[in-house]
C-alpha cells in the first residue's frame, strides 16, 4: 500500500463504544472487527473532493531586521483535475503561495492540506517523498542541466528516486514522446528551441506520474505562438490524464484558457472568476 497516502482515523464501535484506530488510503473500504466485543463493521476512507486546501495561510520572510509579510491570510480550495491560474502584480505573493502549496517552503501559520493530509504534519522525509511522487514542477527558466541530453534531463528525477536505469530511460522516452518530442531525445538543451526546452521540462515534471503540476510562468519567455502550443499541451494533459494544474502567470491569454483564475493582491486572494470562454482543445 502507498504509505504516504495513508490516513489514520479513530472510530467508535457502535455496540461497546470502545475506540479503535484504523489506517487506510483514500477510497478504501475496510472490514473491521471490534477487538473488545467482536462486532463486525466497515470503515470508509473518503476520497476528498479537494486535492489542495489552504486555510488562513500566512508567510513572513525574516531577513535580518526586515520582515516581509508575503502571504496575509490566503484561503483556497482546488478540486482534482482543475486547472487554476494565479495572477496579480509583481510581488503580490504568487510564487510564495505556489512554493508553500507545494511544500517547497514552510508557511508561518495556517493549514495546507493535500489530498486531505496536512502538509505541516508530515515529516521532512515524508514531504520530500510526497513531492517526488505526487507533484511535478515547471519553472520559467527551464532549470535543465546543459550538459545532459533531453532524455538524461527527464530521467534524472527517477534516478534520484533510485529507479533502475533501464526503467528510468524507458519512462523518460515515453514522457518525451507524450509531449511531442520523439526524435529529439538525444539533443542537449542548447540545441533545442525555447518551446522544445519547455516541453522537456514538462516531460521531466510528468515522468514520475504526479497528481498535481505546479507551473511558475511556464510560458513567461516564449512568443505567443509557442505559448499557445505549450498551453495546448497542458490542456491536453489535463483533459486526458486528469492532472491538476496550478499555474502562475502574468498572461491573461493563458489564464483565459484555464477553469478558474485567482487574482492576488498584497498577499491575499482579492478576486476569483471562471473565464467565460475557456476552451478545451
Ligand atoms: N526568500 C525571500 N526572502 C525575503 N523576501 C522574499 C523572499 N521571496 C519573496 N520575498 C518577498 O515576498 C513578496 C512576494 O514575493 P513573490 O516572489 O511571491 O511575488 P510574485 O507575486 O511571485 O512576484 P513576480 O510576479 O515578480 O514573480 C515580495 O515582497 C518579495 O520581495
Ligand atoms: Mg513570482
Amino acid at each position: 500500500m502507498d504509505k504516504i497516502n495513508q490516513i489514520k482515523k479513530d472510530v467508535r464501535c457502535p455496540k461497546c463504544m470502545s475506540i479503535l484506530s484504523v489506517t487506510g488510503s483514500p477510497g478504501d473500504v475496510l472490514k473491521i472487527t471490534c477487538p473488545t466485543c467482536g462486532k463486525l463493521g466497515k470503515v470508509t476512507f473518503r476520497l476528498t473532493e479537494y486535492i489542495i486546501e489552504a486555510e488562513n495561510i500566512h508567510k513572513i520572510y525574516s531577513t535580518g531586521k526586515i520582515q516581509v509579510h508575503a502571504l496575509r491570510g490566503v484561503n483556497l480550495k482546488i478540486k482534482r483535475g482543475e486547472m487554476v491560474t494565479l495572477m496579480g502584480v509583481s510581488g503580490c505573493g504568487k510564487t510564495t503561495l505556489l512554493n508553500c502549496l507545494s511544500g517547497l517552503d514552510e508557511v508561518t501559520s495556517g493549514v495546507i492540506k493535500i489530498e486531505g493530509r496536512e502538509l505541516n504534519k508530515m515529516t521532512d522525509d515524508e514531504k520530500t517523498q510526497y513531492r517526488a511522487i505526487k507533484m511535478g514542477f515547471i519553472f520559467q527558466f527551464y532549470n535543465l542541466l546543459p550538459v545532459l541530453s533531453a532524455v538524461e534531463n527527464v530521467e534524472l528525477p527517477l534516478l534520484i528516486s533510485k529507479e533502475k536505469p533501464n526503467i528510468a530511460r524507458e519512462k523518460a522516452l515515453k514522457s518525451l514522446d507524450n509531449v511531442g518530442l520523439k526524435g529529439w531525445e538525444h539533443h542537449k538543451p542548447s540545441e533545442l528551441s525555447g518551446g522544445q526546452r519547455q516541453r522537456v521540462t514538462i516531460a521531466r515534471s510528468l515522468v514520475c506520474n504526479p497528481l498535481i503540476v505546479f507551473g511558475d510562468e511556464l510560458t513567461g519567455d516564449l512568443d505567443r505562438e509557442t505559448s499557445n502550443e505549450i498551453m495546448d499541451l497542458v490542456i491536453k494533459l489535463n483533459k486526458e490524464q486528469g492532472l491538476t494544474f496550478v499555474l502562475v502567470t502574468h498572461d491573461s491569454k493563458i489564464a483565459e484558457r484555464t477553469n478558474r483564475v485567482l487574482v492576488m493582491g498584497d498577499g491575499v486572494i482579492t478576486k476569483e472568476y471562471a473565464p467565460t470562454h475557456w476552451c478545451l482543445t
